[in-house]
């Protein structure tokens, strides 16, 4: 092979990481008291890099100010959506015809609730998801979309596991077992990925034994698990293998994976702090940069953070970290240091408005006993 042909193969590749897939996205929630206008939020995206977001919903406005973006998006169901979406193929329609279709927005994928199987929510959505997904699949047949816009839908990683703690015996959970089969055939059959949310800090909230360098990326030899000659230093691989696994004994080795959440919260627990938060997305980040993927899926991960923005509006009944999960404080001001692509650090948001400081002061006219204090406190504080 002469110098032009080796020449040639160097483009190509670098074509290859820079092409679809590979770039990196950002989880956008919306669950915050003083949200940012989407205009801003979507400069701020583009001038870090991200190529590809992730919403929770179809929200008009942030679809609008997406549109002609050049960025890569994932629209969302919420769950409590897929009683209708799983009982009618109009309602899936219409969904599709308001949320997808009307839009001038680089749709990928229609995320169809998300983490419907979570212990929390007692099976609610179990018997809901395949029919939502199939009808909202049937909906973008119909309205000849199929092709550029694919359903997945976010899983908890609690869907799979392991008999012993090798990713090599990873199964699907036995009591939904059949219907993850039913959901995973789906998948296949219509080119679909598996959408998958990992979360290393929550193995180190819930175990206090856990091993904490196993949570990082920087080689956790003490805790590394040797599965068959493949080494694990860190439980993102191999979680994430357990999945491959999973898939692989079932007959769907090749299903393509997304990650739909990674990240790591910056306050409401011993191990939520900016520097174990900068520590975890880097070394991710440094992976994704590097073409690196796990043991057993050696090309890189497609993945989006978790998450781009605060969020003090969500419930902490999962835990006091779980308003704290953005890069970005509410207003778009970095929290850390972190180096997503070729960029030195985030990028803070731009023309960000602030409103003047007022006090409020109570009326020399009002009684504590008055029954609207309460509520007037409320609205003076938000
Ligand atoms: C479109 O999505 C929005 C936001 O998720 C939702 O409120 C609305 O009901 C959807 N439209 C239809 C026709 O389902
Ligand atoms: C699930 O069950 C528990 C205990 O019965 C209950 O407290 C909780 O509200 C239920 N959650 C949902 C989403 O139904
Ligand atoms: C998976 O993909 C590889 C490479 O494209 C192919 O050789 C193999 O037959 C596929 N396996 C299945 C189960 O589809």
């Amino acid at each position: 092979m002469g110098w032009q042909s080796v020449g040639l193969v160097v483009v190509l590749h670098m074509a290859l990481l820079i092409g679809p897939g590979s770039g990196i996205g950002a989880n956008w929630g919306t669950q915050a008291t003083h949200p940012l206008p989407p205009s801003i939020v979507v400069k701020m995206l583009k001038d870090n890099g991200f190529e590809k977001v992730k919403l929770f919903d179809a929200d008009a406005n942030i679809l609008k100010a997406l549109s002609k973006s050049g960025i890569q998006v994932m629209v969302g169901i919420p769950n409590d959506m897929l009683l209708s979406l799983a009982n009618s193929e109009q309602a899936a329609q219409n969904w599709v015809a308001q949320n997808v279709s009307s839009h001038a927005v680089d749709i990928r994928y229609v995320a169809v609730g998300n983490e419907p199987f979570l212990a929390a929510y007692n099976g609610t959505y179990i018997g809901l998801l395949l029919p939502a997904l199939q009808n909202v699949q049937s909906a973008l047949v119909k309205a000849g979309l199929a092709s550029q816009v694919k359903v997945t839908v976010p899983l908890n990683a609690d869907v799979y596991q392991s008999s012993s703690n090798l990713p090599s015996d990873g199964d699907f959970r036995s009591d939904i077992h059949q219907l993850m089969l039913q959901i995973v055939q789906f998948l296949n059959d219509n080119g679909s990925p598996f959408t998958i949310n990992i979360y290393p800090f929550i193995s180190l909230y819930n175990d206090p034994n856990f091993p904490t360098d196993f949570a990082f990326f920087d080689g956790a030899s003490s805790s590394a698990i040797n599965d068959g000659g493949r080494v694990y230093d860190n439980v993102f691989d191999a979680n994430h293998d357990t999945l491959v696994w999973a898939l692989q004994k079932n007959g769907y080795g090749n299903l393509s994976i997304i990650v739909g959440e990674i990240g790591w919260p910056t306050d409401g627990d011993k191990n939520a702090n900016p520097k174990f938060a900068q520590q975890f997305n880097q070394g991710f980040m440094s992976r994704v940069t590097a073409g690196k993927g796990t043991p057993m899926r050696p090309s890189p991960v497609n993945a989006y953070l978790f998450s781009l923005i605060d969020e003090d509006a969500k419930s902490i009944q999962p835990g006091n970290f779980e308003r704290h999960w953005g890069l970005f404080y509410f207003d778009g001001t970095p929290k850390y240091p972190l180096t997503l692509t070729s960029s030195n650090g985030l990028v803070p948001a731009k023309d960000v408005q602030y409103q003047a400081k007022k006090w409020c002061v109570m009326s020399p006219m009002a009684s504590l006993d008055d029954p609207q204090v309460g509520p007037s406190v409320s609205y003076a504080y938000f």
